[in-house]
């Protein structure tokens, strides 16, 4: 890339971004001190997978309820899986508690380095790499799946993804400029979710489409060209609704394994065939009162929901007041096959 678009580009971005950038809340306004690392993390965590609209009422809750590293270290698991419940992936609540607990037994204070954030339980390159722009303004590359289609469009990368992650790497690492470092990375990723988007992109209003290839070539939105995905096969399941004297059974999911370590109902395995009645948590008169779909990252899963009335509370587990099943901290899928069973006895 010629030298002199290697600092028109930042410039002319983070202009752009001093304009235009969108308020959130775990972000400091364009061109002013960064905000707490321990706010930035946070969020970082949060935003892996799901989007800025769904993350918001999450971070005002967690940042409510634990204001500093220190708070959330010492919360119990359990409440902070609740609080997670229906964000999805699962996993990034375990790895959340366990660096909070990192951090804190260290003194409290986030490292500042790309490299001491990367040692940190469950802190992969990517979040390293956001912490340490955004929260201590270090010269990262920060590389999202908006900044990859971004860069992917400004340099024409066509190799397929995944194969093309280290080419887009390097194309980010040629505009990212010293200062300011926080303030470009999310003026990257403000560019790809506002103009630069997967359909249709905005290109006449883009700050920088002047230098952009895939622009000049005439068809951006076929970059980045992505692997052909594997299909998607379906489980089978079925989830138990046992309640007793308004009460329903609840259980934890075992630690490891979907939905780990999160409350739900009791639920046999998940399998190409229909496991029918294996896993109910006691033998009783099952009625199949409906099905819920949903779709996981690498399996989609049909579930069977049987509901059934118990003579005294012995299963083993937690007997939930069932008008607060809405407080459990049920992920989406749970949640789901909740409102299956309790329309189903609305109607008996
Ligand atoms: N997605 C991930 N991190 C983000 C951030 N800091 N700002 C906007 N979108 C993001």
């Amino acid at each position: 890339m010629p030298v002199d678009s290697a600092v028109a580009i930042p410039e002319m971005l983070l202009a752009w971004y001093d304009r235009s950038a969108r308020r959130l809340p775990w972000r400091a306004p364009p061109g002013t001190p960064p905000t707490d690392p321990y706010r930035v993390w946070l969020s970082e965590v949060m935003l892996q997978q799901t989007t800025v609209a769904a993350v918001g009422r999450y971070f005002a809750e967690f940042t409510r309820r634990w204001p500093t590293v220190g708070a959330l270290a010492a919360a119990a698991d359990e409440d902070v899986m609740s609080a997670w419940a229906g964000l999805g992936y699962y996993a990034r609540a375990r790895n959340l508690i366990a660096c909070a607990r990192a951090v804190a037994a260290a003194g409290g204070r986030f490292p500042d380095t790309e490299a001491g954030l990367r040692a940190l339980p469950g802190v992969g390159d990517y979040t390293a790499a956001a912490v340490a722009a955004i929260a201590f303004g270090r010269r990262a590359v920060v590389v999202d799946a908006n900044v990859e289609r971004v860069v992917a469009r400004l340099f024409a990368i066509d190799t397929p993804l995944p194969g093309g992650k280290s080419r887009i790497r390097e194309g980010a690492d040629s505009i990212t400029p010293d200062a300011r470092a926080g303030d470009f990375a999310q003026a990257m990723m403000d560019l790809g979710a506002t103009i630069c988007t997967p359909k249709r992109p905005a290109c006449a209003i883009c700050p920088i489409r002047e230098h952009c290839a895939g622009f000049a070539l005439g068809d951006p939105e076929r970059l980045p060209v992505k692997a052909a995905k594997a299909a998607r096969p379906t489980r089978k399941g079925t989830a138990f609704w046992l309640e007793s004297d308004g009460h329903v059974l609840l259980v934890r999911r075992p630690d490891k394994g979907m939905l780990g370590g999160m409350r739900a109902l009791p639920s046999g395995p998940w399998t190409d065939e229909e496991p029918g009645l294996v896993g109910a948590p006691a033998t009783s008169n099952w009625q199949e009162v409906g099905n819920v779909a949903h779709i996981f990252t690498h399996f989609a899963l049909d579930l069977s929901v049987r509901s059934s009335t118990a003579h005294d509370r012995s299963a083993e587990g937690e007997w939930w007041p069932i008008d607060r099943i809405n407080d459990a901290g049920l992920p989406t899928l749970f949640a789901k096959a909740a409102a299956v069973a309790q329309k189903a006895r609305g109607k008996r």
